[in-house]
C-alpha cells in the first residue's frame, strides 16, 4: 500500500535497536510518507541526527530549542502528524508515556498527540517480561494505543528470547494495515452511538445492594470498536473496573438502573444508533434504609419494586434510531429474544446463551446470534473485541439497507 501523503513522527529512545530506525525511515519516505524524526536525549548515543535528517529529508529535533535559539513547538509536531511511533521504546519512556513523567521533547510530544499511537518496544528479556513492563504496555493498550510485540532472538546481552525491537519491515507492514483498515473502517464519521454497559447496584442500604456478575466488557469493546470507526460515542456504564481513554468516547458512570435511565434519556434524542448492552436489574428495594440494615432472628424480607426497562422506553420513543438490545437466556433462546425483538420494538438483538461455554458474564469471549425481524446469523465464539466488529459490521449493514 503507498503511503502518499500520510505524515508519520516517529520518536526514538535510546535502546541499541535504535540503529534499525534509519532502515524504517528509508521505508516509509520510499513509500511516500512524510517522516518527522525526534530523539529523547539517549537515543543520541545510538544515532546519527545528519543520518536521520537526510534520510527524513527534516531536521531531526531532540531538545525545546533548537541550536540557532528557535523553539522546537511540540504541540505543532504532534498536530501535524497522522500517526506517532516510539520506536525503539525502551522501559523507561514506555513508563514515562503511560505516567505522564514529562522530561524531554519526545514525551512533550506524546502529550500533545491527538493521532494515533503506535508502540514497538525493544529491550532485554527480563526487562520486557517484568510485571512493571507488562502493565505499562497493558496501560498503553487502555489508551488507545497500538503496541507492535518484540519479537524473539538474540539480544544485544547475549541472551535470547523476546524482546528485539519488530523489523522494519513489520512496523510498516503494522502502519500500513493501520491505515488501510482505518480508511474501510471511518464509516460510522458523524454518527452519535448511544451504549450502555455493565451491571447496575440497587442499594439496600448504605452497605449492600443487590447486582448481578456483568464485567461491562461486551460495551466498553463496543463502545471501542464504534470510536475507531469515528463514532462519537456516548458510555453509559454502571459500576464496572474498566476504563477507556477514546477521545471520542464520553463516559458516564452511573450506579442504578434508575441513574442510567436518566442518563440514558439525556442523550437518547440526538443519537443516531443505540445499543443496550448493561444488565440492568430488574428490581430494586422499595425502601433503601437510611442505616445500615441490623442483623436479628427473624427472617428479612426486602419488598422490590420493578424497574423502569431503559431499553423498551427507548423502543417506545424511537423516532430515527437504530436501536439494538442484547438477551441473555437459558432455554428457548431464539423464541424469547424474537419476543423482545418485537416487544421492545427493536431493530436487532444479539442474542447470547448461558447453555454456550465461554459465553455471558465475566468472561473474555462471547458467542452470539443476531437476530433481526428477517434474519437470523451465528458466529463463531470470539473474543469480545471481536465480536463487537461483528455486531457493528452488522449494524452498518442494516443501516445502509
Ligand atoms: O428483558 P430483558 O431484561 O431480558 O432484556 C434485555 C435487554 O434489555 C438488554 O439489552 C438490556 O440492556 C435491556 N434492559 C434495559 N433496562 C432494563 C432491563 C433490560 O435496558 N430494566
Amino acid at each position: 500500500m503507498s503511503l502518499e501523503g500520510k505524515r508519520i513522527l516517529i520518536s526514538v529512545s535510546g535502546g541499541i535497536a535504535a540503529y534499525k530506525i534509519n532502515f524504517l525511515v528509508r521505508m516509509l519516505i520510499k513509500k511516500g510518507a512524510e517522516v518527522q524524526v525526534l530523539l529523547t536525549p539517549a537515543a543520541e548515543n545510538f544515532v546519527s541526527k545528519l543520518t536521520l535528517s537526510t534520510l527524513s529529508k527534516k531536521p531531526v529535533y531532540s531538545e525545546f530549542y533548537s541550536e540557532n535559539g528557535t523553539w522546537n513547538n511540540h504541540v505543532d509536531l504532534a498536530l501535524w502528524a497522522d500517526l506517532m511511533i516510539v520506536a525503539p521504546c525502551t522501559a523507561n519512556t514506555l513508563s514515562k508515556m503511560v505516567h505522564g513523567l514529562c522530561d524531554n521533547l519526545v514525551i512533550a510530544t506524546y502529550l500533545s498527540a491527538k493521532c494515533p499511537v503506535f508502540i514497538a518496544p525493544a529491550m532485554d528479556l527480563d526487562m520486557y517480561e517484568h510485571p512493571s513492563t507488562r502493565q505499562n504496555l497493558e496501560m498503553a493498550e487502555d489508551f488507545g494505543h497500538v503496541v507492535i510485540p518484540a519479537e524473539s532472538g538474540e539480544l544485544a546481552s547475549g541472551l535470547n528470547g523476546p524482546g528485539r525491537m519488530a523489523e522494519p519491515a513489520h512496523i510498516v507492514a503494522a502502519i500500513e494495515t493501520f491505515f488501510s483498515q482505518n480508511q474501510a473502517l471511518k464509516n460510522l464519521a458523524g454518527k452519535t452511538i448511544l451504549i450502555t454497559a455493565g451491571p447496575t447496584h440497587e442499594a439496600i442500604d448504605p452497605v449492600r445492594f443487590i447486582g448481578n456478575h456483568s464485567s461491562g466488557k461486551m460495551g466498553f469493546s463496543l463502545a471501542e470498536e464504534a470510536a475507531k470507526r469515528g463514532a462519537k460515542v456516548i458510555l453509559i456504564s454502571g459500576p464496572s473496573s474498566l476504563q477507556t481513554n477514546y477521545e471520542n468516547i464520553s463516559l458516564h458512570r452511573v450506579t442504578s438502573a434508575k441513574e442510567m435511565f436518566d442518563k440514558v434519556f439525556e442523550y437518547y434524542k440526538e443519537v443516531d444508533i443505540a445499543i443496550a448492552s448493561a444488565a440492568v436489574a430488574d428490581y430494586a428495594p422499595k425502601e433503601i434504609a437510611v442505616e445500615k440494615i441490623k442483623k436479628s432472628d427473624d427472617s428479612l424480607f426486602i419488598e422490590l419494586i420493578k424497574n423502569p426497562d431503559i431499553l423498551k422506553t427507548m423502543g417506545d420513543q424511537k423516532t430515527h434510531q437504530f436501536l439494538v438490545g442484547f438477551a441473555l437466556e437459558t432455554q428457548d433462546e431464539e423464541a424469547h429474544a424474537k419476543g423482545k425483538l418485537e416487544k421492545k420494538n427493536l431493530d436487532m438483538i444479539v442474542l447470547n446463551s448461558l447453555r454456550d461455554e465461554g459465553a455471558g458474564f465475566q468472561k473474555d469471549t462471547n458467542k452470539i446470534k443476531i437476530i433481526t425481524k428477517s434474519d437470523i446469523k451465528s458466529f463463531d465464539l470470539k473474543s469480545k473485541e471481536d465480536v463487537a466488529k461483528d455486531i457493528l459490521n452488522f449494524v452498518e449493514e442494516q443501516m445502509s439497507k
